[in-house]
């Protein structure tokens, strides 16, 4: 089945493969995206994937993060995405755009700014963002991100776009208004599972609303937010306490697809947990050298973020296996079970993500009808061609992704690739992999 060709809504994808979103520092510094951004989405295209979904774009002009990935918040950066959007279709690759907006989880900035502390609920989150606090946004503010999520949404149908996927996963803005444990707003956007869905409700409207009933639009949606991974450590502890332990349960997250299915929603991308990174969205290893190296590069920003670099500074590896590393291990198809309770409760398409590589596996998560496709982005970023691997009857490439996860704290950087040593029989064939698509403009 996976290359069999699958329609969502008008799109008509040539296999069951994705690529899922993989950010990078590929764009300029006002956010418009580069050739480096280009022939990055290209490798991903001339390699037989039905469809790209784009890093998480910003539809903030302020709240950026990381530095210099593209923006998609003002209509002049619409003529250079369309430009790239061109290539990747010439290879019979769709092209959907994710919308996001990293609220309080805004990782990095150039300066510390408030806008980048602003979320569901005033708090306080030791790993996620660079502000000490987070701070309540007022229902003008609700009002202005709705309306940032609308214009972008225009702008993605305007650059050529085969569809759009918004980002209600992550621990970003809008996973912030979902989750339990960390929306404990009391007016209309917070409290019970339907005052909480109101934020991503009226986002879903007004982006409709925007680029009209025929043009796809998806939701990328954590199935459970496992709160506890990695440490949650918001006081005062909300009540149900499953709430401050888990977020949002399975019933509260099939609910919502269940609203989001009678708002006209075409897809649900299912991942799980709660901020990136999270173990239950990138199973594999924790990388503590990449993340001990962005939390020294973040540390003038604020006084969590130099106590954070500190900490990891002075804390054995073993130390900080045993706390950060908690629930780190590498799980095939790691939301695969979720992905198929929600098959099971909405009627339109569910595309699983997280922890493929396998062909066999793929095969039957979508012959038993666990999902309808599968996103992947690590195993991609290792192995562009994996699809033609596949193609030639193999269950996995010679070299396969590690999930070591070195890569995916790498995205802050620049340039982005398999940073797995295991992989390569020296330093220079690695770095070569990594500079192959990024040094010239034009590959
Ligand atoms: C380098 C890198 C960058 C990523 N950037 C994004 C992003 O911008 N937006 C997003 O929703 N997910 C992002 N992800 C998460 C992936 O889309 C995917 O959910 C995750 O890696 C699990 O899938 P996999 O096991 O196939 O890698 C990123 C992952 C990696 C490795």
């Amino acid at each position: 089945m996976i290359f069999e060709p699958f329609t969502i809504k008008n799109v008509t994808f040539k296999n069951r493969i994705l690529r899922s979103s993989i950010g990078g520092r590929t764009s300029y510094y006002d956010g418009t995206v580069t050739s480096a951004w280009k022939n990055f989405e290209k490798r991903f295209a001339e390699n037989d994937i039905a469809g790209i979904v784009s890093a998480t774009i910003t539809v903030d002009d302020r709240r950026w993060s990381p530095l210099e990935y593209p923006k998609i918040s003002d209509d002049k950066f619409i003529k250079p995405l369309q430009a790239g959007i061109k290539v990747v279709q010439s290879f019979g690759c769709k092209y959907i755009i994710q919308l996001g907006d990293g609220g309080c989880h805004t990782q990095t900035s150039l300066f510390s700014q408030e806008s980048d502390a602003k979320s569901s609920s005033t708090g306080f989150d030791l790993l996620f963002g660079y502000r000490n606090r987070s701070i309540e946004m007022t229902v003008e503010e609700i009002e202005q991100t709705i309306h940032n999520f609308a214009e972008a949404a225009r702008r993605v149908r305007e650059a050529g776009c085969d569809g759009l996927e918004i980002t209600a996963s992550k621990g970003y803005i809008i996973h912030q208004f979902l989750n339990p444990a960390i929306n404990r707003r009391t007016d209309d956007y917070g409290g019970s599972v339907e005052k909480r869905f109101r934020f991503l409700k009226e986002i879903v409207k007004s982006v409709r609303d925007k680029v009209g009933s025929d043009f796809l639009v998806g939701i990328r949606l954590s199935a459970l937010d496992y709160n506890y991974l990695p440490v949650n450590v918001r006081l005062p502890v909300v009540l149900p306490f499953k709430h401050f332990w888990m977020g949002n349960g399975l019933e509260e997250t099939i609910y919502y697809a269940k609203e989001l299915e009678k708002l006209g929603i075409d897809y649900l991308h299912i991942s799980a947990g709660y901020g990136f990174i999270n173990p239950k969205e990138n199973p594999g290893d924790f990388p503590v050298e990449e993340v001990r190296m962005f939390a020294s590069s973040t540390r003038h920003l604020s006084f969590k973020t130099a106590a954070r670099s500190t900490l990891l500074n002075l804390l054995p590896n073993s130390i900080l296996k045993l706390i950060l590393g908690r629930g780190w291990t590498f799980v095939p198809g790691v939301s695969l079970g979720h992905a198929q309770k929600f098959k099971e409760a909405v009627n339109i398409p569910v595309i699983a993500n997280g922890g493929f590589q396998q062909r066999d596996f793929i095969e039957s998560a979508l012959q038993e009808q666990k999902c309808d496709m599968v996103s992947m982005a690590r195993p991609l970023l290792a192995n562009p061609d994996l699809l033609k691997v596949f193609q030639e009857g193999k269950n996995e490439p010679e070299n396969p992704c590690t999930f070591c996860n070195r890569c995916t704290i790498r995205t802050v950087m620049f340039p982005l690739g398999c940073y797995e040593p295991l992989r390569f029989s020296s330093q220079d064939e690695m770095e070569a992999q990594i500079l192959k698509w990024s040094a010239t403009p034009d590959v």
